[in-house]
């Protein structure tokens, strides 16, 4: 089975031969591919939602994986057992459903080596958090796919080295690694950040022009980290 260039970056972050659990699998691509490719020898594959469930039912049926997919039916990490699992992967959901999950099963979280993620919105509140948590960003990724660009975040155990929440919102690996997408990534920020600035430009509340200054300066800050690269 070949991967979408979205799922097989997240692969390519699952190191060989570790027990992984993909949180929110829907059509269990992800787990297929990794035992289907010898990366894993099991793989326990979950969701929240009995159609999506259903669906990688049947996948893993017709690929005759039953016994080395494990499919799951609940909440999050709360079908999981501590010290199960060394790896999460959690894809294709917004930053603070990630963060939420990972958030409701510290006991099952604590026993975790290795996070990867892909945030479809918030990257930089789900860094933050992990950063306040105990977690570093040990690398990260831009990836293209259909016209779109995806973030791929991989954290483990330890202490972030950035503390700038402008940093943790574009991307500190990112940045340092110069990723090759991330001028255009950079760019897509700024013109969110310009297009929220617009919208309230009109607005006369005091919350509203409280709100459009804080826009302000995060954008300025943003450029500036843009310009200094
Ligand atoms: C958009 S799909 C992403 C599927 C796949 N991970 C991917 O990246 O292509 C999100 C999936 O997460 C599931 N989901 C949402 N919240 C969840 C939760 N709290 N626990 C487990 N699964 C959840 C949904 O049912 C859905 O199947």
């Amino acid at each position: 089975m070949e991967l979408a260039e979205r799922l097989a970056a997240l692969a390519f972050h699952v190191p060989a031969g570790s027990m992984v659990a993909d949180i929110g699998t829907d059509h269990a691509y992800l787990p297929i591919y990794l035992v289907e490719k010898g990366i894993c020898t099991r793989v326990i594959a979950t969701d929240l939602n009995p159609g999506p469930f259903r669906s990688a039912g049947r996948k893993v049926e017709e690929r005759g994986l039953g016994d080395q997919v494990d499919l799951r039916l609940g909440y999050g990490l709360k079908v999981l057992q501590p010290g199960e699992v060394e790896v999460l992967v959690l894809a294709g959901m917004g930053g603070n459903t990630i963060r939420e999950i990972l958030a409701a099963s510290p006991e099952i979280l604590g026993t975790v080596k290795r996070l990867v993620l892909q945030p479809m919105a918030d990257p930089g509140d789900l860094r933050c958090w992990l950063a306040a948590g105990g977690w570093r960003i040990s690398d990260e990724q831009l990836l293209e796919e259909d016209g779109r660009i995806y973030v791929v975040v991989v954290a483990e155990p330890g202490r972030e080295k950035t503390g700038d929440p402008c940093l943790l919102e574009l991307g500190p690996r990112l940045l340092e690694k110069k990723d090759p997408l991330i001028d255009v990534y950079l760019q897509g920020i700024i013109d969110k950040y310009e297009r929220a600035l617009a919208g309230l430009a009109a607005a006369r509340s005091g919350a509203a022009r409280e709100r459009a200054g804080e826009l302000k300066a995060k954008l300025e800050r943003i450029k500036e980290v843009a310009e200094c690269r």
